[in-house]
């Protein structure tokens, strides 16, 4: 193949060196990762930061992280030979393997959990035209179905549970290492299914191991109160809460987030539904950043740890990984209120505004 013009993008162009990339890998690409990295303008203070910066992952081509390992999953599976793969998700991953499928003449089966993805996502899964299948169950049961039905099916499983998966969401932790020059001294992330923690977690070892950082991060992960199994140290059975991209009760990378958590001397804690939508809110008001309610449980965390003088100082990188288009309906609800309504007259507007 000839080198790419410098205005191909993607992760196995830019980052092929360090993923396990053969001759024969197929350097798909949509666009994805070099998302920007951008700093706090309002509420650093509050966090108790010197510094915090947002890492947009809501930038991806399908508007979350997921489209980052989903590359490297695809491709790997291309050069296997399958001619299917198959997800369960709560909605970024199903929306991400569509597009990918779609892009490289695939067939793409996906599991959700029925009435419980939020509608952005399911229009993303619907128009990439995938085979979509709403389960009767939570996220959980449709990732156990998914495996079941991938050992017995010739299909790929495009879960996280996938290593190629987290090879490519790893190099989220490079793009970092890179722009700053250094390992941050926090990472905050919204933990699941928490593949996501375990790839940034790997991927923090490897700048280390290579010279790109003197630094290892301390893994602050984030779950919502109401799915919060590694806070609790057991799985939940029914978990519920506003955030359903994260609406997990037993994550299949159950040892990768502790083992993150515990090797960086982190921390894994829960976040409530309120403080969850009120970093959403601030993140959308305060700074520019409308992101999914999962998204913001990471601030919502640091929010919690500045407010409570639990914070030294530092510098953090939030992972912001999914855009808030993806939920229409959360943000209506929570902000119609907000909404005037007037006749379209000079008088109806000002007397609307109060002018
Ligand atoms: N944020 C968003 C926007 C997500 O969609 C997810 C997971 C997470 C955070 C948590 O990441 O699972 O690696 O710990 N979404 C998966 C999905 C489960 O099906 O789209 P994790």
């Amino acid at each position: 193949m000839r080198n790419p013009s410098p205005q191909v993008r993607g992760v196995l162009h830019r980052w092929g060196n360090v993923l396990p990339l053969t001759e024969s890998t197929p350097r798909i690409s949509l666009g994805e990762g070099d998302t920007p990295l951008v700093r706090s303008s309002a509420l650093e203070r509050e966090c108790g930061l010197d510094e915090l910066w947002f890492k947009l992952e809501s930038c991806n081509p399908t508007g979350s992280f997921k489209d980052r390992g989903m590359v490297v999953a695809v491709a790997k599976a291309m050069e296997s030979g399958a001619r299917a793969i198959m997800c369960a998700s709560t909605g970024n991953t199903s929306a991400s393997a569509a597009a990918y499928a779609a892009h490289c003449g695939l067939d793409c089966f996906v599991l959700v959990p029925g009435g419980r993805v939020a509608a952005g996502k399911m229009a993303q899964a619907m128009a990439y035209g995938s085979r979509i299948i709403e389960v009767e169950g939570n996220f959980d049961d449709a990732l156990n179905a998914a495996r079941e039905l991938t050992a017995k099916h010739p299909v790929a499983l495009v879960n996280s549970v996938n290593p190629f998966r987290i090879q490519g969401q790893k190099t989220a932790a490079y793009e970092i290492c890179e722009s700053l020059g250094e390992a941050p001294d926090i990472l905050a992330i919204p933990v699941g299914n928490a593949g996501n923690i375990t790839a940034y977690w790997k991927g923090f070892g490897e700048c280390a191991e290579t010279g790109r950082a003197t630094l290892h991060p301390r893994m602050f992960g984030f779950q919502a109160a109401g799915a919060a199994p590694l806070v609790i140290g057991k799985p939940v059975a029914e978990p519920e809460t506003v955030a359903t991209a994260i609406r997990i009760g037993n994550p299949a990378s159950w040892a990768g987030a502790i083992g993150a958590r515990d090797e960086s001397q982190g921390l894994i804690e829960a976040v409530t539904d309120e403080e969850i939508l009120e970093a959403y809110r601030l993140l959308a008001r305060k700074e520019g950043l409308f992101v999914e309610p999962a998204s913001a449980a990471s601030v919502a965390g640091l929010l919690k740890h500045g407010r409570a003088g639990t914070m030294r100082g530092g510098r953090a990188v939030a992972i912001l990984t999914g855009n808030g288009l993806k939920d229409p309906d959360t943000a209506v609800s929570q902000y119609r209120p907000d909404v005037t309504r007037a006749s379209a007259t000079l008088e109806g507007v000002e007397r609307a505004l109060g002018w």
